[in-house]
């Protein structure tokens, strides 16, 4: 079968995490293999758009509705386009999104996107409606096209869905059960990465040290074996993975941490609360203690290592000692960055059933001075850096185009500085001179040698 030269022109608005980024991506790179589409940067240039959006912390489905309202006019205009709706919206709501909104035309969810051909497919043939959003048991990473990279980094998807079943998540109903990828289908997507220049991989799942990978030889591999294969691939120099669950968060992962180098200098390790009963009442699995002492051994192989977490003000059965709590377990840990929510009650979950007294005011103020906290440990983390040499992985051009470079350290922090844009794709040693909230400023030290071919391959497009 000849695939087509250009096909449809698809526009995909995403609101969420990072994994909705990389389904979104994934849809794009789908319908692009196999219908032949390109990217549309505007919704008005689009033959196909799509919604992409994540209910784990907001209430999105109005937000998708009042975005489908939106796009209305775009339809009446060309009765010939596609409009669909993905994400953990779309498997939540299923077919009451066409009940309430005819003119969509597919509905799928995170494990379905692979057939987004098929459906369009469907509606061109039959102009009939499409609603598919199960959590099929397969093959959705082997109907993927093979790993396509841009630039020096890249998102590998090792397993998909979560069986923890926190009281407050809405990930395994909507994302299904864990299901890992197997062993050498992973391999193979890095090696791929690898000789299209990819230097660094963040290996991606809602849990990804549940990462059971079945292998060839029907032994199972786990996060920390998977991470030591893959530090084998000579150029592969930076490995990270998110997020992690601190109850897996297993001694062979430490041990990993202490002797794989390439495995970057830093860790996201949600803990979501310093107070043992929220953290019973959460079904974490886990008590502060477990989580401190996972921590101390980790900081034994790694002393420097750079510490973020999610944290969940206002869970119920949070009072004003369980808050004091997380903020004594804050101080305790020092995280360098955290990202920090008032709970939101999630209908299907468990916790939307239990008590909640706390006035949300209350809750908003418990927040503000956690982050408060939160924010001058990043301050003090920012600092600490003023005088070091980092290693830096060149991303691209500084977006405010002020001819800076911009590339992340192994700390995961965006660090700026001056140089000619050949670097990019490269790993190079800036010396940190200036740190902001957010971001580092530094002064380029040492060069690597950049390959013959990238160099004049840059050299061509720079002019
Ligand atoms: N393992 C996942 C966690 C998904 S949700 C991951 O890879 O990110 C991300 C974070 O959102 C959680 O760690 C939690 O802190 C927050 N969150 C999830 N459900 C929430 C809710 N109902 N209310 C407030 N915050 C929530
Ligand atoms: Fe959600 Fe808990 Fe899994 S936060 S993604 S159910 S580890």
């Amino acid at each position: 079968m000849s695939e087509p030269v250009t096909g449809p022109a698809v526009f995909v608005q995403t609101w969420g995490c990072q994994m909705n980024e990389y389904d979104s991506a994934k849809m794009v790179e789908v319908l692009a293999s196999k219908r032949g589409a390109t990217r549309a940067v505007r919704p008005e240039d689009a033959d196909i758009l799509l919604l992409n959006t994540c209910s784990v912390r907001e209430k999105a489905a109005e937000k998708v509705f009042s975005q489908l309202g939106r796009w209305r006019p775009l339809k009446e205009a060309n009765p010939d386009l596609v409009i669909g709706v993905g994400g953990c919206v779309a498997s939540q709501e299923g077919h009451a999104i066409r009940e309430r909104v005819p003119w969509v035309d597919m509905v799928f969810g995170p494990q379905t996107l692979h057939r987004l051909p098929q459906m369009l497919d469907n509606v061109a043939d039959n102009g009939a409606g499409t609603v598919d959003v199960a959590f099929p048991e397969i093959d959705k990473f082997d109907q993927m096209p093979p790993a396509s990279a841009d630039g020096a980094t890249a998102f590998v998807s090792i397993m998909e869905g979560c069986s923890k079943y926190c009281s407050f998540c809405v990930v395994p109903y909507t994302r299904g059960e864990e299901i890992s990828r197997p062993f050498d289908d992973v391999i193979l997507e890095v090696v791929e990465l690898a000789e299209q220049g990819v230097k660094e991989v963040t290996l991606l799942g809602q849990n990804v040290n549940g990462y059971r990978g079945p292998m060839v030889d029907g032994s199972v591999c786990d996060l920390a074996l998977l991470i030591e294969h893959i530090a084998e691939i000579d150029a592969i120099e930076r490995i990270r993975f998110t997020t992690s669950h601190p109850l897996e968060f297993s001694d062979a992962l430490i041990e990993v941490f202490g002797r794989v180098h390439k495995l970057a200098n830093a860790l996201h390790l949600p803990v979501q609360s310093g107070s043992d009963t929220v953290l019973n009442a959460m079904n974490r699995g886990y008590t502060v203690a477990h989580f401190c002492e996972r921590i101390a051994r980790l900081r034994e192989v790694r002393p420097d290592i750079s510490l973020s977490t999610d944290i969940i003000v206002g869970h119920p059965g949070e009072g004003e000692d369980e808050f004091e709590a997380t903020m004594d377990l804050v101080n305790a840990i020092g995280f360098d960055s955290a990202f920090s929510f008032v709970y939101s009650q999630r209908p299907g979950t468990p916790a939307a059933d239990l008590e909640d007294n706390e006035p949300r005011a209350v809750k908003k103020q418990r927040l503000a001075r956690l982050q408060d906290r939160i924010a001058e440990f990043n301050r003090a983390f920012m600092q600490s850096m003023i005088g070091t040499t980092q290693r830096v992985l060149v991303e691209r051009e500084s977006k405010r185009g002020d001819g800076q470079l911009a590339g992340r350290a192994d700390c995961n922090r965006w660090v700026n500085f001056d140089g000619h844009p050949r670097y990019i794709g490269s790993f190079v040693d800036v010396e940190i001179t200036e740190a902001l909230d957010n971001s580092l400023r530094g002064r380029l030290v040492t060069r690597e040698p950049v390959e013959a071919g990238i160099e004049y391959r840059m050299e061509a497009s720079v002019d």
